[in-house]
């Protein structure tokens, strides 16, 4: 399923011309497929599944998460990851079961665990012997646990989000006997039920030899805690990480193929190593929404400098785009009016914040725009508006979701009242 079609003089989403959306709801403003994302989680759901293993599928939700993506992620049957009070109190004021949330992060403060417990929710993943100390002293009824290991894999991604060299911030190493005692602790604690091990190697991930790695670490690991310390894992949480394509240079494995082949391998070790088979889990955040969505923009003005760079100036701005500025990420873009006019020359697409940083992209291949005209940039349904800001007091875009003819706002856009509403004057 492809999330849009160009023709001549526009750009289609489910039956919807975009053009009609710029008109009715104005720019900048983030467009997001819904079709298309239902059809991810199911796929996803069709694809890792295996006969002899159990197994769940947690969508990440900081990769955008808003009360409707809420309700879609519960209708569609999948599970949620939440990292924070705020996407917590997202999912549970949209009605989502806390018996199907697993809660991250690697400095929970008080405030969350509290609120963790209170709601019920499934699955606290421990980051850190403090933040054990600290769910030990609050809690009072049976809760599951599990706690995030760092194997050391070195996933070849941005340095950013890469989350299992040594020297990460995230988990306990699978090297220490500091992580042994940390589990103990969970074992022998009479209301903690210690259900497993979680890691997380990193984000926009290409090659699926990085996931087996992962993989094979764990289950070595778990083979090891079993023999010498008589520890049994039951759940093993491989995070998320697929990488998607957001330029042609990108070029994503196929999921349908590779989960086959994991489950597979896990299934087989298990037996090597004669360990039980774990329910088995995985996290995907990007590679459920980011291809689903599209951000568009009114394009401004246009300069050509001093050295000859020409930039094309559009109504948003790093604080709606901020993945090229954070990780010099690549995206495409088309002129909404005519996507498939032969293009003229390089263009830097820039935004309207007080920043020399603020690119969009840095090389767009465009024909030569014209003031008024809108401009599309692709794959931006991931981290975009789940990382958006306020900074030089810019307003947020509204989302909207299409869906078969129709279309309908699921975030509105911030309004300059908003903007105010939390200052307090002197
Ligand atoms: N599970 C855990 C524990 C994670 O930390 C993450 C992402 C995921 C799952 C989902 O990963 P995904 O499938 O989306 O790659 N802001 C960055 C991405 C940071 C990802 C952090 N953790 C970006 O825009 O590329």
């Amino acid at each position: 399923m492809q999330p849009y079609s160009l023709t001549a003089s526009t750009i289609m989403m489910n039956g919807v011309d975009l053009q009609s959306l710029t008109q009715r709801y104005g720019t900048p403003l983030y467009v997001m497929n819904e079709s298309f994302i239902r059809n991810q989680a199911q796929r996803f759901k069709a694809t890792f599944v295996h006969e002899h293993l159990k197994t769940t599928i947690f969508y990440a939700s900081k990769a955008f998460l808003t009360l409707a993506m809420a309700q879609l992620i519960d209708e569609e049957g999948l599970s949620l990851d939440v990292v924070s009070l705020g996407e917590l109190h997202t999912a549970l004021k949209a009605n989502f079961p806390p018996s199907r949330i697993i809660f991250h992060g690697n400095n929970k403060t008080s405030l969350e665990l509290d609120y963790a417990l209170k709601h019920h929710v499934e699955t606290i993943v421990i980051d850190n012997p403090y933040e054990l100390q600290l769910l030990i002293e609050k809690v009072s009824r049976p809760q599951k646990v599990m706690l995030r290991l760092n194997p050391g894999v070195e996933a070849h991604t941005h340095e950013y989000i890469s989350t299992t060299k040594h020297d990460s911030k995230f988990g306990l190493s699978i090297n220490d006997v500091e992580t042994i005692e940390v589990m103990k602790t969970m074992i022998n604690h009479p209301l903690l039920d210690f259900t497993g091990i979680h890691c997380h190697i990193g984000s926009q991930i290409f090659d699926p030899s990085s996931f087996h790695k992962e993989a094979q670490l764990l289950l070595e690991y778990m083979r090891d805690i079993k023999d010498n310390y008589d520890i049994e894992i039951k759940t093993l949480n491989l995070g998320g990480g697929f990488g998607v394509k957001y330029t042609d240079e990108d070029t994503p494995f196929d999921i349908q193929l590779y989960f086959h082949d994991l489950l597979d391998f896990i299934k087989n070790t298990c037996d090597e190593y004669q360990i039980i088979y774990p329910h088995v889990c995985i996290e995907p955040g990007r590679s459920i929404v980011a291809e689903a969505g599209v951000t568009i923009y009114t394009i401004g003005a246009l300069k050509t400098t001093h050295s000859s760079k020409h930039f094309v100036f559009v109504d948003g701005s790093m604080a709606d785009h901020i993945r090229t500025a954070l990780y010099q990420a690549k995206y495409e873009a088309r002129i909404l009016e005519r996507p498939l006019d032969p293009h003229d020359r390089i263009y830097s697409v820039a935004g309207k914040a007080c920043e020399t940083g603020d690119i969009l992209i840095h090389e767009s291949s465009l024909p030569t725009p014209n003031i008024g005209e809108h401009l599309v940039v692709f794959t931006t349904g991931a981290y975009h508006y789940s990382m958006a800001s306020n900074y030089n007091r810019l307003l947020k875009p509204a989302v909207v979701f299409v869906n078969e003819d129709d279309a309908r706002v699921v975030v509105k856009a911030q309004t300059l009242d908003d903007l105010l509403s939390s200052d307090v004057m002197l």
